[in-house]
């Protein structure tokens, strides 16, 4: 998907650190804001009634997936993170600490939603291709028809910080091998610059 402007152009945003320097509500979210724009249009587009988050970090990104669920009046957020940075409290937000691949740590997740409930996942956690892999083989059978698996920071080695491979494209990349009921949604790259190119992964199929 890179052509000869967007690749210098991610290694220049990457390499700037810029990503480290943007807040929601004063709250620091490790995103790019144009992916921020892709997420408040699936929210509108699906208004899910779950939405699982592995990584919360300091809860920039999860306040901000409450705040557009304040604003279309409707979802709740479960964010796991294997250590608690105090992220802020919000009504829509339950917190909870574990590592994330483990098999208690899914459980506990889907005991909380119910069977007939609209779930999108987001990946945002530990980013080596081992981890990644193991939450998709767990967090997939959450997601309902229609809507996403999302698996942050692809770019990790296409092109940014290739010593950090393998890592979550290889695990995507993994999964769709052993796995059709998932595909990639080539619309989420519009606008070019994203984090997570490959990595928003439309379910579509029981
Ligand atoms: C990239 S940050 C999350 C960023 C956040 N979603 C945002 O957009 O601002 C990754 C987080 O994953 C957490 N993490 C690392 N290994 C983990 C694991 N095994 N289980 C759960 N969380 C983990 C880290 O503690 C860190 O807070």
């Amino acid at each position: 998907m890179h052509n000869d402007f967007i690749t210098p152009f991610y290694l220049h945003y990457y390499n700037s650190g810029v990503w480290g320097d943007t807040y929601w509500l004063g709250h620091r979210v490790l995103k790019c804001p144009l992916d921020m724009i892709l997420y408040q249009e699936i929210l509108f587009q699906l208004k899910p009634d779950v939405i699982v988050e592995c990584g919360t970090n300091e809860g920039g990104s999860t306040l901000f997936l409450a705040s557009i669920c304040d604003l279309l009046k409707h979802g709740r957020i479960i964010s796991v993170d294997i250590q608690d940075r105090k992220p802020p409290q919000h009504d829509r937000i339950t917190y909870l600490i574990g590592n994330s691949a483990s098999e208690e740590t899914f459980i506990r997740v889907r005991s909380s939603i119910a069977p007939e409930e609209k779930v999108l996942v987001i990946l945002d956690s530990d980013h080596s291709k081992k981890h990644v892999y193991q939450e998709m083989k767990l967090y997939h059978q959450l997601v309902s028809v229609g809507s996403y698996l999302i698996v942050e920071d692809t770019i990790i080695g296409h092109p940014v910080a290739p010593q950090l491979l393998p890592g979550p494209m290889e695990a995507v990349y993994q999964f769709l091998g052993e796995n059709d009921k998932f595909e990639i949604d080539p619309t989420k790259h519009k606008f070019h610059l994203t984090f997570n190119p490959n990595g928003y992964l439309l379910r579509v199929k029981e």
